[in-house]
């Protein structure tokens, strides 16, 4: 730390369960579509490392847990021994530089089509509504869902197991632990919003039953794994991908509550003022009555800069802050925010653009623009 620079709140300490973190700025989970075939890929190493400070956390890009889990290119999975073993490296360098690394684990339910499908069948979800066809967020070409099909109730139990598995080949392949992906209308999400779910059965209908898939899997992951290494990701409000929901701050708080009984290492939402992914707008919800609820760490996310983030965990509306796009485009976004320098601009063309560096591993560092 520069000698004369006063220490800011998000360059405090903080212990995170076991892990003593050095500083609470935490790298978003960011879906970048480089692993090609659904394989991590060498210049990952280079990406995270870049992003990886001593006693820092990063979450991974949305990682799929099994071969029906994907709707996107080029996203990576872990449920392969393949998988496994090209993470390793990526984890790996991480470590090497001190860094606490935790697996996003993923399934896109309806938000996929078949041709991302085994057998070219169709998507499952918790309901067969589909999707209206929408703009992807790599604006190029319409992405075309194929309409989901229902899981039966017989079949949940299979589907919680390979967020078991995946959590367990996380651990393997070295990660300190995992994040489970109940964000952005995703499998987990379309199970709690009753916009999408209309079960009749224990997984639908009341607040408790669109819950309970998403609990089963924290249940169910915490066994195999450990409840200290374990977070989950929410979005109460947000209503991408027609996933909404009609109370979403008493889903939240229920949601927020429940977790306690297991005892997971972290809860991270996202501000209600995401209504889309990549705009913030004003709005008068608030996580405040989550934050207040949840009895371990927090995370917040959404639309953050250097003194907003500061400001909620000075004022205790969050343990950590979560940077999605500026640390995309920031990779030594700690040393900015320390000194207060100038932030590198990102570039949306390029989000999701497969290539192994431009847009990627390029945006340079303060030395380099000094
Ligand atoms: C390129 C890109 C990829 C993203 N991928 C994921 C993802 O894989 N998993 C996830 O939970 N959120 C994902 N998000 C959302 C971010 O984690 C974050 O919540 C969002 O960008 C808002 O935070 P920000 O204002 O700091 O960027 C993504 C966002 C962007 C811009």
């Amino acid at each position: 730390m520069g000698a004369e620079a006063p220490t800011i709140p998000l360059l405090t300490p903080y212990k995170m369960g076991k892990f003593d973190l050095s500083h609470r700025i935490v790298l978003a989970p960011l879906t970048r579509q480089r692993s090609y075939g659904n394989v991590p890929q060498p210049h990952a190493i280079l990406y995270y490392s870049q992003r990886t400070s001593k006693g820092g956390l990063l979450i991974s890009e949305a990682t799929g847990v099994s071969d029906t889990a994907q709707g996107y290119p080029e996203t990576p999975g872990i449920w392969t021994k393949e998988q496994v073993e090209a993470w390793k490296p990526i984890v790996d360098a991480v470590h090497a530089k001190g860094g606490i690394f935790f697996c996003q684990i993923w399934h896109v339910g309806r938000v996929s089509n078949r041709d991302f499908q085994p057998n070219g069948q169709a998507p499952i979800s918790s309901a067969d509504k589909p999707l209206t066809p929408q703009l992807p967020s790599n604006g190029t070409d319409v992405a075309q869902f194929t309409p989901p099909r229902r899981l039966s109730t017989e079949e949940i139990p299979q589907v919680v197991n390979d967020f078991r598995l995946a959590a367990r080949n996380a651990i393997e392949a070295g990660f300190d632990g995992v994040e489970i992906h109940g964000a952005h209308g995703y499998l987990i999400d379309q199970f709690m919003k009753d916009q999408v779910n209309d079960r009749t059965d224990q997984y639908g209908g009341s607040l408790e039953n669109r819950c309970r898939f998403a609990l089963e899997i924290v249940e169910a992951v915490a066994n195999e794994i450990g409840a200290d290494k374990v977070g989950i990701r929410l979005s109460p409000f947000a209503d991408y991908m027609e996933s909404g929901d009609s109370n979403p701050e008493a889903l939240g708080i229920y949601m927020a509550d429940s977790l306690n009984k297991y005892g997971i290492v972290y809860c991270h939402m996202v501000e209600p003022r995401m209504k889309t992914l990549g705009e913030k707008c004003e709005c008068p919800q608030s996580l405040l009555p989550m934050r207040k609820a949840f009895r371990g760490t927090f995370l917040v996310a959404g639309g953050y800069d250097r003194e907003e983030g500061n400001n909620a965990i000075s004022e205790n509306r969050a343990d950590l802050v979560a940077y999605g796009r500026l640390f995309l485009a920031n990779p030594d976004l700690l040393k900015r925010f320390e000194l207060n320098a100038p932030l590198n601009k990102y570039n949306r063309d390029t989000f999701y653009a497969l290539d192994p560096v431009v847009g990627y591993t390029d945006y340079p560092f303060l030395e380099d623009t000094a």
